[in-house]
């Protein structure tokens, strides 16, 4: 498909925009049920970040699935490709010298390899946002387990379609046990060991 089309390699390098930033720039990949609390990770861990002139972005699922990827549904198929194509926009925003926070279930395993093996080695960060399905359920923040219960929606991750844990994460927060401040403080703390903020 790429045959007849040519790679432009740019004069200024991620390096030269990592410079221009004074930081790192990488992807930290939260992945977890619906409602175990990425999406407000992500949002509290940009806010820490742009208080320390950190550059991020935040992908989250439910909104690029109202653009980039609304031609998709949750078969497993589209969910692989949703996937892929959040870690080739990871890699142009790692590319700008930004970090990017991305916010998907991702619920398997082979989708979160292809992507950690898109990028750099000390680009991905792999956060699992580890809380039971009963807890997630009891939470229900958008109403969906209780439909997905009722029939009302199939596939539904947890409910009708897989969730595969991640094996080996850099990081895991147990938003049962941590607060979301404590979440984000154990991040950013691996952020500053790595010395990339
Ligand atoms: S993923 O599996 O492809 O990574 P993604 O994170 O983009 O999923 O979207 C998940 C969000 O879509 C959920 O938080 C929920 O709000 C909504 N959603 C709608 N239908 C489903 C479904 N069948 N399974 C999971 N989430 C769904």
């Amino acid at each position: 498909m790429t045959e007849n089309i040519v790679w432009h390699d740019t004069q200024l390098l991620k390096q030269d925009r990592r410079k221009l930033k004074k930081h790192h720039s990488a992807v930290i990949w939260f992945t977890g049920l619906s409602g175990s609390g990425k999406s407000t990770l992500a949002n509290a861990l940009e806010q820490e970040l742009y208080k320390k002139d950190i550059h991020s972005y935040i992908l989250d699922g439910d909104n690029v699935r109202h653009g980039l990827n609304s031609d998709l549904g949750f078969s497993d198929e589209d969910r692989k490709e949703n996937i892929r194509r959040i870690g080739e926009v990871s890699k142009l925003f790692i590319d700008s010298g930004s970090f990017v926070l991305t916010a998907f279930i991702s619920p398997f395993i082979e989708d979160r390899a292809q992507v950690r093996n898109l990028i750099e080695e000390d680009e991905f960060v792999e956060v699992y946002v580890e809380c039971e399905l009963d807890s997630c359920e009891k939470r229900d923040p958008k109403g969906l387990y209780k439909k997905a219960r009722n029939g009302e929606i199939p596939q539904f991750t947890g409910i009708s379609s897989p969730y595969e844990k991640p094996i080996n994460p850099e990081i895991t927060v147990n938003t049962e046990k941590l607060s979301v401040e404590d979440s984000v403080k154990k991040i950013i703390q691996y952020l500053e060991a790595r010395n990339w903020i």
